[in-house]
């Protein structure tokens, strides 16, 4: 826990739930209670409601519930610390300063830098865009059809023709040369000197989650190259963990999300009341991207251009989004580039009907397929089908796989058994389909173990990214070697070492990898899915059982390595002890 609980019960005490809530949801008084829509589901009749006398939530239909604080870091998604930061400051209740060490001190007070200059520098691009000299960036979002609303909620901007004006500001209000180089706004050249990164172009504020602008995307007005410029990675800006547009995405609940490609398509499309748009940042779609999503929601709708390099990415969209488990479907935009294009020419109820008949991103795939082949070629035929049933494969379970055999011989007329034999047969060949055999019930209590084992490691890789503050505990009973295997023994000997030094860096320990696969698997360490616990009590269980669980796997795990090597022996020997120690202990994280 990060502050004192008189404090935090200060805090809850001054935010009435009902004030608070009604913020957030349309609610109505009945009998002692409020109700309304919930917001954590989909729902036509009300069945969320608000005690004012037990200061608490609760939604009879999804089973939502919890104090003012679980609300706030449910609907904005924020950690506990965030929800009563956001909490006390609506109250007016000053928060003690945290007792950070001296490293993470700087670290802190850097990355608040960063994103103060951002901040300023939004600022001062909105300002410029209303200003005689922003008059032709103006004009030129207006002929693209934006609402005065619109800019304003996306917080567009202008950079000025000049070249270090924004330099001069930010310089002005006390900023050093090095931060705002850091900031990715400045750079310096023999020539010029100091010089600003954008000039004359409409700028795009790219925020985070919680609505903190980390960087820029400047677009030119008219023709011109680069078509978009984009801040650079920063401390703060790490481009293939956030999203654009996802600050109001991620609360639209509309049981979907839309990925496009570009910022007007998600503008545009948010402009016409979809507010679950989103478009990766300049750089192609990656998996952190993909987790990021799976936060939210299960189904992800491609709004990709329908040009060649707008399918061509939408199927590496699909690939990197089945790899997370995610089921996309891809929008047909057709005859328009984009869904910018498609909306203004057939408006939104046509872009309604487009993602109701969304196809199937198996289907879509097949279908940019078959343009490879020559159908009417008895020889091209019998390849595309041969390339069908490869694909077919990569089903793994057999439900499914099945359900397509099925669904693509319906379509492309080809015989349900025939086609059947052609996926078995390949499957056979390269071993891609196992048959299916039932483990014997011993083979599998040890998956289940291992995968509990496995799971737990995870969990505690994300609760230490989430809440480095546990690192101390974590600590005193987990050394690097509890982990299972190799490249979570490297992952915890880099992350513990950061953390010994009061740092972290996610994104630099998954670049230690140069495997596309193994960076992935480390970007999933760091996004597992902690269980939502609603009390601080509640929160110290899951932290415990996560902690002896990995302690309690390491010690089997090795033990049942051991095999003749003796000093593995004092190594089991000195882990039961551990293990044993560690059940007795009070684990608290206060
Ligand atoms: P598009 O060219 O489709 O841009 O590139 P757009 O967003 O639809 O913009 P308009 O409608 O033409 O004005 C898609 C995305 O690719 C990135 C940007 O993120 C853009 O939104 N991009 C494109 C760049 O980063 N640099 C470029 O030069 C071009
Ligand atoms: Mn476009």
């Amino acid at each position: 826990m990060y502050y004192p609980e008189e404090i935090i019960e200060e805090i809850r005490q001054k935010n009435d739930i009902v004030d608070v809530i009604s913020g957030y949801v349309r609610m109505q008084k009945k009998g002692a209670s409020y109700f309304g829509l919930c917001p954590f589901h989909n729902e036509k009749t009300s069945s969320f409601s608000v005690s004012p006398h037990k200061q608490m939530y609760y939604c009879f239909g999804c089973g939502a519930g919890g104090n003012v604080f679980t609300f706030i870091m449910n609907y904005e998604n924020y950690s506990f610390s965030e929800a009563v930061k956001m909490l006390a400051d609506r109250a007016g209740v000053p928060l003690p300063e945290l007792e950070y060490n001296e490293e993470m001190k700087k670290k802190e007070s850097r990355r608040s830098a960063l994103l103060e200059i951002n901040k300023e520098a939004a600022k001062y691009f909105f300002y410029q865009l209303r200003d005689k000299h922003g008059q032709a960036g103006y004009e030129y979002l207006k002929k693209r059809q934006l609402k005065e609303e619109t800019i304003k909620s996306f917080g567009l901007g202008y950079s000025n023709k000049t070249s270090n004006d924004l330099y001069l500001y930010l310089k002005n209000k006390g900023y050093s040369d090095e931060l705002l180089k850091a900031a990715g706004l400045v750079s310096f050249s023999e020539k010029i000197g100091m010089c600003d990164k954008f000039w004359n172009r409409v700028m795009f504020p790219i925020q985070d989650i919680n609505h903190r602008v980390i960087g820029f995307g400047g677009r030119v007005m008219g023709d011109g190259e680069p078509k978009y410029l984009n801040s650079p990675e920063t401390e703060i800006f790490d481009k293939s963990r956030n999203l654009y547009g996802l600050n109001f995405a991620r609360t639209s609940r509309k049981g979907n999300m839309i990925l496009c490609e570009g910022y007007m398509d998600v503008i545009a499309l948010h402009q016409a009341g979809f507010q679950q748009a989103v478009a990766s940042l300049g750089t192609a779609f990656t998996s952190g991207q993909a987790n990021l999503l799976r936060r939210y929601t299960e189904q992800v709708l491609l709004s990709y251009d329908s040009d060649g390099a707008g399918t061509k990415a939408a199927l590496r969209a699909i690939g990197i989004l089945k790899e997370v488990g995610l089921t996309g479907k891809v929008i047909n935009l057709e005859p328009y580039k984009d869904p910018d294009e498609f909306i203004k020419n057939l408006g939104k109820e046509a872009f309604e009907k487009r993602m109701d008949e969304a196809e199937n991103s198996f289907f879509f795939e097949l279908r940019i397929l078959q343009r490879d082949y020559d159908l009417t070629d008895p020889e091209g035929k019998t390849k595309f089908h041969n390339e069908i049933a490869k694909r077919l494969c990569s089903f793994t379970e057999e439900v499914e796989r099945e359900n397509y055999i099925e669904a693509v011989a319906e379509r492309y007329h080809i015989g349900f058994e025939n086609l059947r034999k052609l996926v078995y047969s390949h499957a056979a060949r390269t071993g891609l389909v196992k048959e299916q055999v039932r483990p014997k019930s011993g083979i599998q209590s040890r998956e289940r173990k291992e995968d509990s084992g496995m799971k737990a490691q995870k969990l505690l890789f994300t609760w230490l990214i989430e809440e480095p503050k546990a690192y101390p505990i974590v600590k005193k009973y987990i050394v690097t070697s509890d982990f299972t295997r190799e490249i979570y023994v490297k992952v915890a000997e880099r992350l513990f070492s950061q953390l010994e030094e009061g740092t972290m860096n996610p994104a630099g320990i998954i670049s230690m990898f140069t495997d596309e696969a193994e960076q992935r698997e480390v970007a999933d360490l760091f996004n597992t899915k902690l269980e939502a616990v609603e009390t601080e009590q509640d929160k110290e269980k899951a932290f415990r059982d996560i902690i002896i669980r990995v302690k309690e796997y390491s010690y089997e795990y090795h033990l049942a390595r051991m095999g003749s090597d003796v000093t593995a022996l004092d190594k089991v020997i000195a882990g039961k002890r551990a293990l044993e120690e560690l059940k007795k202990a009070h684990i608290s994280l206060k």
